[in-house]
C-alpha cells in the first residue's frame, strides 16, 4: 500500500527523483574535506534563524514605547523565551562565522571561478542580504545601541550627493529614527528579507547543482558532454539523472551517506560551540552581541562608544579609515563589490590555491589576517594608532584584488591531476 502511494505522489510530484538528484545520488566528489560543511552548516543556521524568528515575534511588540519591554517580557517570562531570544541571537553571530569560513574556502580553492561565477554572485546577494536582516535585527530590541547603532548606519545614506537627505527620511519613515523606523524594520526583518534570503539560497543551490560542486583540487568531475578523452572513457560512470548534458568522470561518491555523515560530524561539532555559547556566555562578556543594550533607547543620551555588532566591523573599520564621510561610504560598498567581482579579477586558469603559486597563498592569507585585523579595529574604541593602522590595512585589503588582479594573468603554477584519483 505505501509503495502505491508513493508511486502514487511521484507519478505527479517528482519528491524522489529531485530528492535523488539533489542530496541522496547528487555526484560529490570524493575528496571533498572539512571545509564542504560549512554550506549545509549555513543552511541548518538558516532554518533555525526562521523557526526562532517565528516564535519571538509572537511575543514582541514592533512600537517603540513597548519593544524594549516586550523583549525583556519574553526573557523572564515566556516559558523557554530566554532561550530561544539566546538561540537567535547566538544564531545571528554564528551566520556569520560560517558564511565567512565558507567565503573563505569559495577563495582558496577557487570556487568562484568559472563556471560557478552566478553561484558566486548569488551568494554575494546572499551576504548583503544577511547584513541587512541582521542590522535591522538588531534594531528591534529599542536598547541603547539599537538606536544609535541605526542612527550611524541610517545616516551614511546623507552623504549620497543631490538625493542623500530624502532618502534618509524616506528609510526612517520620519524626520528622525523613531517608532515608524523600527516597525519599518520589523516588517522587513520578519517577512521580506528572510523571503528573499530563503529565494536566493535556491537559487544558490540550483546554480550550484547545474554545474556540479568544485573540489578541493579544483578538477572538474562533470564534463561537458561528450568532451571526455578516449582513455577517461574507459573508467568514468555516466550518472542517469544528468545524461542528457553532462558526462560525470566516476571520481564521485553519492551525497548519501558519504557526504552527509561528514557533515553530521562537522553539525555536532558546532552543535557543541553553539550550545556552550547559547547556555554559558549568550552575551560574550556583554562584548559581541548586546553591549551595551541593557539600556532603552534615548535618543537624548547618546552612548560613549557606538560600534555596529562584530561582524560588520571590518567594514566600518574601512568606513572610518576614509577621513572623508562619502569617500569612507563608498571604500565600504567597495569593500563589498571587490568581493563580488572577484570571479573576474581572478584571471588564473587554476582552481585550488594547492597548485597555484606562492604568492597567491600568502595573498590570500594576508588578506584574511587583514579581514581580521580591520575586524577588531573597527568593534573597539578608537585610539590615534587605529586611525593610521585602519587605513593601512584598508589600503593591504584593496591591495589584496590588485595584487591577485596582476599576477593572475601569467601565473606559474603546479599541474593539476587530470583525476582526484590520481
Ligand atoms: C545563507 C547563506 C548560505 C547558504 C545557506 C549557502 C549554502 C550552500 C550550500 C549548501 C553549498 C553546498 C555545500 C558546500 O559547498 O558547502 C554551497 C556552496 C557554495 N557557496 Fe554557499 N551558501 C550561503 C552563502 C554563500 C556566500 C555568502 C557565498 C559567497 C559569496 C557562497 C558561495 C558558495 C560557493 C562558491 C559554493 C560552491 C563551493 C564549491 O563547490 O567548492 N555561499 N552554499
Amino acid at each position: 500500500m505505501w509503495k502505491n502511494l508513493m508511486d502514487w505522489v511521484e507519478y505527479r510530484l517528482p519528491i524522489m527523483r529531485v530528492a535523488n538528484m539533489h542530496a541522496i545520488q547528487y555526484p560529490a566528489p570524493r575528496n571533498m574535506n572539512f571545509w564542504y560543511m560549512f554550506g549545509f552548516l549555513a543552511t541548518i543556521v538558516l532554518v533555525n534563524q526562521i523557526v526562532t524568528g517565528v516564535w519571538l515575534t509572537m511575543s514582541y511588540t514592533p512600537t517603540a514605547e513597548e519593544a524594549f519591554a516586550s523583549v525583556e517580557y519574553i526573557m523572564r517570562d515566556v516559558e523557554y523565551g530566554y532561550l530561544l531570544r539566546y538561540m537567535h541571537s547566538t544564531g545571528a553571530s554564528a551566520f556569520f562565522i560560517v558564511v565567512y569560513l565558507h567565503m573563505f574556502r569559495g577563495m582558496i580553492y577557487g570556487s568562484y571561478q568559472k563556471p560557478r561565477e552566478l553561484l558566486w554572485l548569488f551568494g554575494m546577494f546572499i551576504y548583503l542580504a544577511l547584513m541587512a536582516e541582521a542590522f535591522m535585527g538588531y534594531v528591534l530590541p529599542w536598547g541603547q545601541m539599537s538606536y544609535w547603532g541605526a542612527q550611524v548606519i541610517v545616516s551614511l545614506f546623507s552623504a549620497i550627493p543631490v538625493i542623500g537627505p530624502d532618502l534618509v527620511i524616506w528609510i526612517q519613515g520620519d524626520y528622525v529614527i523613531s517608532g515608524a523606523t523600527l516597525n519599518r524594520f520589523f516588517a522587513l526583518h520578519v517577512i521580506a528579507l528572510p523571503l528573499v534570503i530563503v529565494i536566493l539560497v535556491f537559487l544558490h543551490i540550483v546554480a550550484l547543482h547545474e554545474v556540479g560542486s568544485n573540489n578541493p583540487d579544483g578538477t572538474d568531475v562533470k564534463r561537458k558532454k561528450g568532451s571526455l578523452k578516449e582513455d577517461e572513457k574507459t573508467t568514468f560512470k555516466i550518472h542517469e539523472y544528468y545524461t542528457d548534458k553532462y558526462d560525470i568522470v566516476d571520481d564521485i561518491v553519492p551525497f548519501f551517506p558519504h557526504i552527509v555523515l561528514k557533515d553530521l560530524v562537522g553539525f555536532a561539532f558546532f552543535l557543541l560551540a553553539f550550545c556552550y555559547i547559547m547556555f554559558f556566555n549568550p552575551e560574550m562578556g556583554g562584548y559581541f552581541l548586546e553591549h551595551p543594550n541593557f539600556e532603552i533607547a534615548n535618543p537624548l543620551k547618546t552612548p560613549e562608544h557606538i560600534f555596529p555588532v562584530w561582524y560588520f566591523t571590518p567594514f566600518y573599520a574601512i568606513l572610518k579609515a576614509v577621513p572623508h564621510k562619502l569617500g569612507g561610504v563608498i571604500a565600504m560598498f567597495a569593500a563589498i563589490i571587490f568581493l563580488a567581482l572577484l570571479p573576474w579579477l581572478d584571471r588564473g586558469k587554476v582552481k585550488s590555491w594547492r597548485y597555484r603559486c606562492g604568492l597567491h597563498r600568502w595573498n590570500l592569507l594576508i588578506f584574511a589576517a587583514v579581514f581580521v585585523f580591520l575586524g577588531y579595529l573597527g568593534g573597539t574604541p578608537q585610539e590615534a594608532w587605529k586611525i593610521i593602522a585602519s587605513q593601512i590595512a584598508t589600503i593591504m585589503y584593496f591591495g589584496f584584488f590588485v595584487l591577485l588582479f596582476i599576477y593572475s594573468k601569467n601565473e606559474r603554477t603546479i599541474p593539476v591531476p587530470a583525476r582526484i584519483t590520481e
